[in-house]
């Protein structure tokens, strides 16, 4: 087996799923990294079934429980992997006011600090030219000022989701600024609006704004286009947001500086807790 793995987080979604195909299709080693066991049999043995010769493997992960990011980062090393490629892809779009464990807005919990936190963990087992990639969708209307891990505005899931990715992609821009000298690439990619069931269970569009977006949703396929774009071609544009395989360019004052530099601090803090 090789030691050079494609880690796919969430790739029992039907985005996740069409990236971890064609990792599998490319003949890399594919790390399926998902919540749940029986989901990630399920897929593992579609796969193999598929594509017989293939190295595949499933490690859980739960990205709201940081016990268990830190035993899936133990385990890629005591595996001695060298991770190529690390999908960010597993998100979450929460229907009712909850929190993590810790007591986080699960929002913040899964879709940021869950991914910093396996982002860092893992980044002694990083090749030296990794490739990183982030779901983050156009966020016009998100905020990361205050406290976001503890909203105390009335709970609306749109915004909450919007904060946690705006959150997501100001780590992603941090990380590219990080690896600016080094041959790791970092990108944020929206796959535009997908039909899956982060939309459809989640009732994300109903009733008379059904028939008005229907038109405009994607298919998975169409979904994990720009992953799979970025994970065959290596754009010098680290750092950036990709839509449809090109550039997106997302207005500069989304955030702060300021607003950024509270959140970091806020969430160095919580990487820095003893577990
Ligand atoms: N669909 C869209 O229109 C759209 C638009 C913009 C961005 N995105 C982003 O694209 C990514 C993929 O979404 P999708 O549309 O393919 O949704 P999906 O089918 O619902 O897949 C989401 C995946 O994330 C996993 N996940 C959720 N909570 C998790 C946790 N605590 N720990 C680990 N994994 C967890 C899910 O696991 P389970 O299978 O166990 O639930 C599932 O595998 C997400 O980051 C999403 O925010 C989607």
């Amino acid at each position: 087996m090789s030691n050079r793995v494609s880690i796919v987080t969430g790739a029992t979604g039907e985005i996740g799923r069409v990236v971890a195909e064609d990792v599998v299709r490319q003949g890399k080693h594919l790390v399926i990294a998902c919540r749940s066991l029986a989901k990630s049999k399920v897929l593992l043995g579609e796969l193999k079934s598929a594509y017989p010769q293939s190295e595949i493997e499933y490690i859980t992960l739960d990205l709201a429980d940081k016990r268990s990011i830190k035993k899936f980062a133990e385990t890629i090393q005591q595996k001695c992997y060298i991770v190529d490629e690390l999908v960010c892809n597993a998100g979450i779009l929460c229907q009712y006011e909850s929190q993590n464990k810790d007591d986080i807005d699960m929002s913040m919990a899964v879709n940021y600090l869950g991914n910093v936190r396996l982002i860092e963990l893992l980044e002694r087992s990083l090749a030296h030219d990794a490739r990183i990639i982030n779901m983050v969708p156009s966020i016009r209307w998100g905020s990361i000022s205050g406290d976001p891990f503890h909203p105390e505005d009335k709970f609306h899931r749109f915004r909450r989701y919007a904060n946690s990715k705006l959150a997501l992609y100001a780590y992603t821009q941090h990380l590219a600024r990080k690896y600016d000298n080094s041959a790791i690439s970092v990108y944020a990619v929206d796959p535009g609006l997908v039909d899956t069931m982060m939309i459809t269970k989640g009732r994300w569009f109903e009733g008379i704004a059904d028939i008005f977006l229907k038109p405009f949703v994607r298919t998975p396929e169409k979904g994990a286009e720009t992953t799979l774009y970025l994970l065959s071609n290596r754009p010098q544009t680290t750092g950036m947001a990709y839509y449809d395989c090109k550039i997106m360019q997302f207005p500069s004052d989304m955030y702060t500086r300021e607003e950024w530099t509270e959140l970091w601090n806020n969430t160095q803090k919580y990487l820095t807790e003893i577990i």
